[in-house]
């Protein structure tokens, strides 16, 4: 019996809800279709964990991200039935659920903000962060939004600014009052209580912020551009706005909550800080996140060299006893398929499935699913449409099940879906690769299956190995895991048995990868 808490040894598969599966025929996903998928999540691809981002009541400013009422169900995906029926089924099949936990802001029509907008002595007036105009009228300090433009919105019922860190529809909640703390807290219970295994934590950094709303000043020289292009948030040095100190006692608050539950409650946090040693700082003593999400392999050069210096950056970052993490891609960021090139997925989906700690998989990725091009003036995506360029309707683009109507994820009847399908859906779906031994998905299914089955795939320690250029390879307990990121063939240095090439044919060698292989050997 393994000793390690569940969490440790799982694979999450993320998903996006409006566009997993739509059972009503009106062109979003829904939480009876993410039901009707678990045999394909459990039996067919085997993976250990499901994360769904937001299924709560919410006007849709920013898809979910944007929270009403934190302990409901939005009608479009469904009632809280069919939440328990998700749940249960989940269970039955030995998965866990993870659900999505958004702290840093609610809807501006959550009913707690509209009371807090009613008057300025209303008693849920300091739930949120209200400040007056300076005297010219503008907002009290320059702080950006992460979507471009202010971070403050004007209201002019009681004539002063609430802040707002992403849309005007997301207004922050003041987490140095009490009564927020015990309410979002008394939420998040809510779901721990009916059975949720845990939560990721949405800007789980910003949450916190500098008690004096200080200016944040200029960032010097030219600045760096992490993810996407952010526009003018990127001009700042965010001393102010986010990563306050005081997140520490919250996350250790938010960790005796769940470590109050049996059996065992686990937390992920969305933390994209660029200092590794800030990043490390949210496994606290092991007693904050159980996980910060670690999105540096989104950013790296796609070589060898860049990949590797990341993962050894972040083995070497992690306190001891912390458990590592790994995202190759998510909602808010371009299709790995598209941004690494189509011959290379093979090799990265080696490198999730085999690196030390816990891989988070995108929908849909399994099957390369490519980003499709939206222009800017068609986006739905409140950031694609303050900042053209910075939309991220292009990766949520429905899954792509089978050749029929709408790829199958809307039924026959439905008129469209939400988002247009990515262009080779009719190619690349589900039911095409399961018929493919070549495809990626079957890749995907090879590689879950030999993590299920290998205790040094789950938990042994990490080491690189010397290879040459081009090579990314490391050890793993008794197994070498060796990928090329080039075209060329490369000689290794390895002997062994191949217990598992990303070229489904018998040609496999410890001692040489072909163009963009990767192999595991019993070393
Ligand atoms: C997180 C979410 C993103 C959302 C933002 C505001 O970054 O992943 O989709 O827009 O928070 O909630």
């Amino acid at each position: 019996m393994s000793t390690h808490p569940w969490w440790q040894t799982t694979v999450i598969y993320q998903i996006y809800p409006r566009s997993f599966q739509d059972t009503t025929g009106n062109g979003v996903g829904d939480l009876p279709g993410i039901t009707s998928r678990l045999d394909y999540l459990a039996d067919t691809l085997g993976v250990g964990a499901i994360w769904i981002s937001p299924f709560y009541k919410s006007p849709m400013a920013d898809f979910g991200y944007d929270v009403a009422d934190y302990t409901s169900v939005d009608p479009l995906f469904g009632t809280m039935n069919d939440f328990d029926e998700l749940l249960d089924e989940v269970h039955a099949r030995g998965m866990k659920l993870i659900i999505d936990w958004v702290p840093n802001h609610s809807s501006d029509e959550h009913p707690w903000f509209l009371e807090s907008r009613s008057s300025r002595d209303n008693p849920k007036r300091d739930w949120y962060t209200w400040r007056d105009p300076k005297p010219d009228g503008s907002p009290p300090n320059n702080w950006v939004s992460a979507f471009t433009g202010p971070a403050w919105n004007f209201d002019e019922t009681t004539g002063q600014y609430y802040l707002c860190t992403f849309t005007t529809k997301q207004a922050d909640l003041n987490w140095r009052n009490p009564e927020v703390q015990e309410a979002m807290l008394a939420d998040l219970a809510f779901w721990l209580d009916r059975g949720v295994d845990g939560i990721r934590v949405d800007v789980a950094h910003f949450v916190m912020k500098d008690p004096e709303l200080r200016d944040n000043p200029l960032v010097e020289g030219e600045p760096v551009l992490n993810t996407k292009d952010h526009g003018e948030y990127d001009l700042y040095q965010h001393l102010h706005d986010k990563g306050h100190p005081h997140n520490h006692g919250l996350y250790r608050d938010v960790r005796a909550l769940l470590d109050s539950y049996q059996p065992e409650r686990f937390s992920v946090g969305e933390i994209y800080i660029a200092d590794w040693n800030e990043w490390a700082s949210y496994y606290g003593d092991l007693d904050e996140l159980h996980l910060p999400f670690n999105f540096s392999l989104l950013w790296a050069p796609w070589t060898a060299q860049g990949i590797s210096e990341e993962v050894n950056t972040a083995e070497a970052a992690i306190p001891p006893g912390g458990w590592p993490s790994y995202v190759l891609g998510n909602h808010d960021n371009n299709r790995i398929a598209t941004r690494f090139g189509e011959e290379q997925m093979p090799i990265a989906a080696m490198l999730l499935l085999t690196l030390r700690g816990v891989p988070t998989l995108y929908y849909g990725d399994e099957l390369g699913i490519p980003e499709r091009f939206i222009p800017p003036e068609q986006q739905l995506d409140p950031h694609g449409r303050l900042l053209p360029g910075a939309g991220r309707d292009g990766c949520r683009t429905p899954m792509q099940w089978d050749s029929s109507a709408h790829a199958g994820f809307s039924p026959d009847t439905a008129e469209t879906t939400w988002l247009p399908l990515a262009d080779d859906w009719a190619e690349r779906n589900v039911a095409q690769h399961l018929d493919d031994p070549h495809s990626l998905l079957n890749l995907y299914r090879r590689l879950l299956a030999y993590r299920r089955s290998s205790a040094d795939l789950q938990t042994a320690d990490y080491e690189q190995l010397a290879a040459p250029d081009g090579c990314f390879a490391y050890r793993r307990g008794k197994l070498i895991v060796a990928l090329n990121f080039t075209d060329e063939v490369i000689e290794l240095p390895f002997t062994g048995e191949v217990e598992l090439s990303t070229y489904p044919d018998a040609e496999a060698h410890a001692g040489r990868l072909r163009a963009h292989e990767g192999i595991i050997v019993a070393g």
